[in-house]
């Protein structure tokens, strides 16, 4: 076994799925918060304007913000080095174009963060989690417009320069290639068609308009800001380590008919490459460019003046997401998994979550060792894994759950064994270290935390926090590091 010593182990949340304090604090709505539950079958719904009588997940979520003392001390007993997290924007730039951040926003992120120092723990700080402040969605497009560039580039500069003392490791997107699917259009850039915005009726998420012309244009344009955030980050701190944050999952070709291998390889060029390539090597990759015009896009929109600032603006390190593998296949009449988020055909061979998540610890090694060849020397850090199930609480408030113990063993392991292989592995972050709300479904029913919070997708719960068995096999985990997977 054979991390390094000084290994960053440690767990990972979104300020959207864990803060609540909606409106506490002078914080102003976030695209986060105006979608409702859903549920592994049922698609999240997304409200025009927020309404009285419904129940928003992330408006109070896990209460972290009240909690969060109680929180991180529960992690430095589990001995995390680092805690990612994320700035909830809209708690700094209400309203996105304010002429001033909102003082009590950043001093309740100090106050967080000082936190986590207190026990050693470096903070690991995501700049936009799918929250982007609504009046920005509402007002100005999202990311398709160009002034949403400089509005985020100001955001990003006040953090720098506020936290530059207290966090050495930034994410400027979380999973910035979902908005390469349809949608990624609302969470990932914040942009809903004029048609969508002005009704008054909630729209399922799944029939959202999608615009691919302006999705892509909006993606280019987070390239951009991405890559004038770490000029400026640099110029701040030249010891920040910036990093891009891709969802990565891993395609597998159903059948060795070439047809299907073919069909896989650009699945893996397009949803997972291709970001990862202009934000690491700062360059929009020819093939993913003959992609987009071959299906109708119009890519003028990458001027040579972008392109001279994405080669500037490269990051520091590869930062990603990894859950599962899917397979991909030409048949039209090959089974698919039935998962949320993103679809994929059935693995014969894999196993899947109660959410229909094939669970791949061998994949996740594939995936380091691909990354780490095709950005050699660029650091890696793994920095969401983790199972999301349906706990039970037994009588005595333990929960046993073992299968999430199953999951993380075998995906340690197979970190462990790249490593030995030469992969350049720094970090890793187990997503949802607390129970959270869950991005796809918005429920507190999936849960993937260490840590138990008594809340509940019919809004009853109080907000009381238990360890889990795998709280204390973290630990183990930890203080072993990585040494002790029993
Ligand atoms: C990632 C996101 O896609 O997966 C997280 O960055 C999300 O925000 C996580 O919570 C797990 O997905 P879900 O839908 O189970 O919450």
């Amino acid at each position: 076994m054979s991390f390094p010593s000084n290994f960053l182990w440690g767990g990972a949340v979104a300020a959207n799925q864990c803060e609540g304090g909606y409106l506490e604090g002078g914080k102003g709505l976030s695209d986060a918060d105006m979608l409702l539950g859903g549920s592994h079958t049922a698609p999240r719904t997304f409200c025009p304007h927020i309404m009285e009588d419904k129940f928003y997940p992330s408006h109070n979520a896990i209460d972290f913000y009240h909690h969060y003392k109680e929180d991180i001390k529960m992690f430095a007993e589990m001995g995390f080095k680092t805690f990612r997290t994320s700035i909830n924007w809209a708690r700094i730039f209400p309203n996105g174009d304010d002429s001033m951040p909102n003082e009590e926003g950043l001093a309740f992120y100090d106050s967080m963060f000082d936190e986590c120092l207190k026990y050693d723990i470096e903070p690991l700080v995501t700049l936009c989690h799918y929250e982007i402040p609504w009046a920005i969605t509402s007002k100005y497009g999202g990311f398709t417009n160009r002034k949403t560039i400089d509005l985020y580039l100001r955001y990003a500069t006040v953090c720098f320069e506020r936290y530059k003392n207290k966090v050495k490791y930034w994410l400027t997107f979380n999973e910035i290639n979902g908005a390469t699917e349809p949608l990624g259009q609302y969470n990932g850039i914040g942009y809903v068609t004029p048609k969508d915005l002005a009704g008054n009726e909630p729209i399922p998420n799944n029939h959202l308009e999608d615009d691919p012309q302006k999705r892509f244009e909006g993606l280019h344009n987070e390239f951009v800001a991405s890559a004038k955030a770490v000029i400026e980050g640099h110029k701040i701190n030249p010891d920040f380590m910036i990093g891009c944050m891709i969802c990565h999952i891993t395609w597998y070709p159903l059948t060795c008919n070439p047809l299907d291998e073919l069909a896989a390889q650009e699945k893996d060029l397009m949803f997972n490459d291709f970001c990862g390539d202009v934000q690491v090597l700062g360059v929009y990759n020819p093939l993913a460019v003959a992609y987009l015009k071959n299906h109708g896009i119009d890519t003028s929109f990458i001027t040579d003046e972008d392109q001279a600032i994405l080669r500037a603006g490269t990051v520091d390190m590869y930062t990603f997401s990894y859950y599962m593998s899917n397979c991909v296949s030409v048949d039209p009449n090959a089974p698919d998994i039935g998962g949320n988020l993103i679809g994929g055909l059935k693995n014969p061979y894999l196993k899947a979550s109660d959410w229909g998540w094939q669970i791949d610890p061998e994949g996740l090694k594939w995936t380091l060792k691909k990354i780490a060849s095709r950005y050699p020397g660029v650091p890696l850090m793994v920095v969401e894994n983790g199972f999301g199930a349906a706990d039970k609480v037994e009588d005595d408030g333990s929960v046993h759950d073992d299968y999430r113990i199953d999951y993380f063993r075998s995906h340690i392991k197979a970190m462990s064994e790249a490593i030995d292989e030469g992969v350049p592995l720094i970090a890793y972050t187990t997503w949802g270290c607390i129970d959270v709300v869950s991005a796809g479904t918005g429920e507190f029913h999936k849960r993937y935390g260490f840590i138990y919070v008594d809340r509940h997708d019919d809004g009853t719960g109080d907000f009381s926090r238990s360890k889990k068995d795998s709280f204390y096999w973290y630990k183990k985990v930890i203080e072993s590091n990585g040494e002790d997977l029993d």
